[in-house]
C-alpha cells in the first residue's frame, strides 16, 4: 500500500495545539456505549482539534502496546504526526475515538484508504492498556467498518506484529483471514459486507445516535 507523506499533512492545526496534560473535561459529546464490564464510554469521530487527546492517550500506552501499534519502539508522537492523525477527511481517512467519562481518550481506530486501490483501506486500532479486554477494540472496529462501507471501501487490511496475540484474536473475531506473513509481521484482510447486511448498521439506525448502546459479547 502507498502510504501518504506525513510531513505533507495540512498545516491548519497550530503546533501549539499539542498540550499533553491539559485539564480533561467530562465527555458530553458522542454516542454513549456501555462496555461488557459495565464501564461507559462515548464514541465519536476524531476532529482536527483532538491532538491533545491523542497525545495524552499515547502517553498512557505501555511500551509494549506502542511497539505493537507502531511495529517498533516509539517514545513520542511528533507534532506532524499528531496533525496527520487528526486531519481526517471522513472519506479517505476516518478515525473513531472513545472517551472515558472524565473526557480522556481511551481508544481509537482508523482507516486510511489505499491510494492504489480505492476499495481497500489499511486499519489500525489502539486501546489504552487500562481499557483493554473490555470489548472496546471490537466496538470501535465495528463502527469503523460501518463508516467504511458507506464510502465504498470493501476490505480492510492490517499489518501487525506476528507476536500480537490480541490482534490475532480480534482479527479472528471479526472474520479476518491471514493474507500473508513478512519478517516478524502478519497481514490480515477483512472483507466488508455491504452496509445493508450489517446488523450494527440497522440497530444504530433504529436506536438513534443519542441512545445508549449496550454491547454484547
Ligand atoms: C489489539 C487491541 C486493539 C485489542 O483491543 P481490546 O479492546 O482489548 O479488544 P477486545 O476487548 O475487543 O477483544 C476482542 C478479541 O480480541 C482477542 N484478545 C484481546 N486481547 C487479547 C489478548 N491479550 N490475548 C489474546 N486475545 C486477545 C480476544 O479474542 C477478544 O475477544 P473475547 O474477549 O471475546 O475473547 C488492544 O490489545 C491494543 O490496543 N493493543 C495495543 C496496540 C495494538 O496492538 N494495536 C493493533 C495494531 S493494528
Amino acid at each position: 500500500m502507498t502510504q501518504p507523506d506525513i510531513s505533507a499533512a495540512p498545516p491548519w492545526l497550530p503546533e501549539r495545539s499539542y498540550q499533553p496534560g491539559g485539564p480533561p473535561r467530562p465527555a458530553t459529546e458522542g454516542t454513549p456505549v456501555v462496555l461488557r464490564d459495565g464501564s461507559a464510554v462515548r464514541i465519536r469521530q476524531v476532529r482536527s482539534t483532538d491532538a491533545p487527546l491523542l497525545a495524552d492517550g499515547f502517553a498512557r500506552l505501555s511500551p509494549r502496546s506502542r511497539r505493537m501499534r507502531f511495529l517498533g519502539a516509539k517514545t513520542t508522537l511528533s507534532a506532524a504526526e499528531l496533525r496527520y492523525y487528526t486531519a481526517v477527511d471522513h472519506h479517505d481517512h476516518e478515525a473513531i475515538g472513545a472517551l472515558s467519562p472524565d473526557g480522556r481518550g481511551v481508544g481509537i481506530a482508523r482507516y486510511i484508504r489505499d491510494a492504489d486501490d480505492p476499495q481497500a483501506a489499511e486499519i489500525a486500532v489502539t486501546i489504552v492498556d487500562d481499557w483493554q479486554h473490555r470489548g472496546l477494540g471490537t466496538e470501535l472496529l465495528t463502527r469503523l467498518s460501518d463508516r467504511a462501507r458507506h464510502v465504498g471501501i470493501h476490505r480492510f487490511t492490517a499489518l501487525t506484529d506476528a507476536e500480537n496475540a490480541a490482534v490475532a484474536g480480534l482479527a479472528r473475531k471479526l472474520g479476518a483471514r491471514l493474507a500473508g506473513r513478512g519478517p516478524g509481521t502478519a497481514e490480515y484482510e477483512i472483507a466488508l459486507a455491504p452496509a445493508e447486511y450489517s446488523l450494527h448498521w440497522w440497530f444504530s439506525r433504529k436506536d438513534g445516535l443519542d441512545q445508549p448502546v449496550r454491547q454484547g459479547r
